[in-house]
């Protein structure tokens, strides 16, 4: 496991749209650790692939004692709406209020390529879809709720 890099805003990739991983082997293994071991130095929620360089559709999510790991993660039902602030890694010194919906209905793979389907809420379900969002090259501040 290794610390990598995390891309600040302003370089392109984090404005790409990620592949799908369709090979399950050990450089995804090891991506998805050292994303972890990224994550826990930086203090921070959620990281996605692009977040390190990585075009693939890979998020974690780490927030008290739920911690995920998603590959290929799509949302396939939303409900309700939260306004709330956020804030990323890749963006130092910057927050603003975004409005998400309260409630997921995630698809998504392990890193085995096992199918899963995960329900969340509140301010997972926040972490979940800025970290989606990375996927699709938007950024938080994208979507800013203006009152
Ligand atoms: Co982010």
């Amino acid at each position: 496991m290794a610390i990598r890099d995390i891309v600040k805003d302003g370089e392109p990739i984090l404005r790409k749209k990620c592949r799908e991983v369709d090979v399950f082997d050990a450089k995804l293994a090891k991506l998805l650790d050292d994303m972890k071991d990224t994550l826990d130095k930086a203090d921070g929620v959620g990281l996605a692939a692009p977040q390190v360089g990585i075009l693939k559709r890979v998020v974690i999510v780490e927030f008290e004692d739920f911690f995920l790991e998603m590959v290929n993660p799509v949302i396939i039902e939303q409900s309700g709406s939260q306004i709330g602030q956020e804030a990323c890694l890749s963006v130092p010194n910057r927050s603003c209020d975004v409005e998400r919906p309260n409630r997921l209905v995630v698809n998504y793979q392990t890193r085995k390529g096992n199918k899963k389907q995960i329900v969340v809420e509140d301010f997972i379900a926040r972490i979940f879809c800025h970290e989606i969002d990375h996927l699709d090259g938007i950024l938080y501040y994208d979507k800013e709720y203006k009152k």
